[in-house]
């Protein structure tokens, strides 16, 4: 397949007048409410890690049951990482888009080596038709150490990798946490995740989205399901864009609330679960007057991994909606899906 990449969506929107280009432009069905209700996402405050508080832990766990099949998506409090910790790390990574696209260049992907996406870039062109996102990002793997590629890691600003390498190490402790109570709230033994290898690599997403002098018309990501286990977002404090959609209130936005981390669940977890839980339909608009970041740390199975319903899961009798496969090859199946803006969930994974 040959690949075609684009300018920096930054480089698009700097431009006097910068309109956005017709290869950003949705047809007038997809194009977003910039302003829908915002959604009562739910919150699982997992303080009792630190409490030992087992009642509590109960209550949680049956919170996030509920969370899990209603909406596939909601906040974590009482994660033991302060916030003041958290704004370093959205601040270090304003700091990097901040830079020059010169300097962010240095670690530009290379998409002449196949499925080599880490770096810094835009969406890839895979079709002429296909719309692009108003993004740049920076991709990493952070997650088993033998995957890190240190020369896409920025060496300015000059703490980068060392925060950003302390911050993953709070996250993988209440990743764990969240895994545990994902498996308990299915009825599992509350390390089924984390030992089975579902818990296999991270690759840490930074999101850039420019502001856009017509935000009515484009997306900062279109609409998807997280090809993922789980995705922990790590939102803008100031700035929102994030909606996602629920079967009883329709598209919502997500609220700021700069002390929580936010769990999406994604595809993975959602074939496993024989659809149980749900992965959430999103997408992220843009506005005219900010720019806006995002961390998405996504986790995934080990790549030869086979994914299918969970054996303990299946009632007597009740059918499995969806086949076995190679996490790897179910990767690749919803990225070529998303470039086409087809669900990753389709007949293709159906048995
Ligand atoms: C993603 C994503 C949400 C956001 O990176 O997959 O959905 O708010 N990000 O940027
Ligand atoms: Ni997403």
């Amino acid at each position: 397949m040959t690949t075609k990449e684009v300018e920096r969506v930054q480089v698009i929107s700097e431009r006097k007048n910068g309109s956005p280009p017709e290869c950003f432009i949705h047809n007038e069905s997809d194009r977003p409410n910039l302003d829908p209700p915002l959604g009562t996402i739910p919150i699982i405050d997992f303080s009792y890690v630190e409490s030992k508080d087992l009642d509590q832990r109960c209550l949680e766990d049956s919170k996030l049951r509920s969370a899990s099949s209603n909406w596939g998506i909601f906040q974590v409090v009482g994660h033991g990482i302060p916030t003041s910790y958290m704004e370093e790390i959205r601040n270090i990574q304003r700091l990097f888009f901040k830079q020059s696209i010169e300097e962010k260049q240095k670690y530009a992907i290379d998409w002449t080596i196949p499925e080599y996406t880490e770096g810094y870039g835009s969406d890839v062109v895979l079709s002429d038709d296909q719309i692009l996102n108003w993004n740049d990002k920076l991709h990493l793997n952070v997650y088993p150490e033998k995957v890190r590629n240190m020369d896409r890691w920025p060496r300015k600003p000059e703490t980068f990798k060392e925060k950003i390498l302390e911050f993953d190490e709070k996250v993988m402790i209440i990743m764990d946490e969240i895994f545990k109570s994902l498996a308990r709230s299915l009825g599992l033994d509350e390390f089924y995740f984390i030992n089975n290898g579902t818990k296999g690599r991270t690759m840490w997403r930074f999101n850039y989205y420019p502001s856009c002098s017509k935000p009515d018309l484009v997306l900062g990501l279109k609409i998807h399901t997280d090809a993922t286990f789980l995705t922990i977002l790590l939102l803008d404090d100031k700035v929102p864009g994030l909606q996602v959609f629920n079967d009883e209130f329709g598209w919502v936005k997500v609220p700021i609330r700069p002390d929580a981390l936010v769990v999406v669940l994604g595809d993975e977890i959602q074939i496993m679960s024989n659809g149980v839980y749900k992965s959430v339909i999103h997408k992220v608009v843009t506005n005219s007057e900010q720019e806006r970041i995002s961390l998405a740390i996504f986790v995934l199975s080990e790549p030869e991994k086979e994914i299918g319903p969970i054996d303990e899961l299946i009632e007597e009798g009740e059918p499995r909606l969806y086949r076995k496969i190679m996490a790897k090859r179910f990767l690749e199946h919803a990225f070529s899906n998303y470039s086409k803006g087809k669900p990753h969930i389709d007949d293709f994974m159906k048995v």
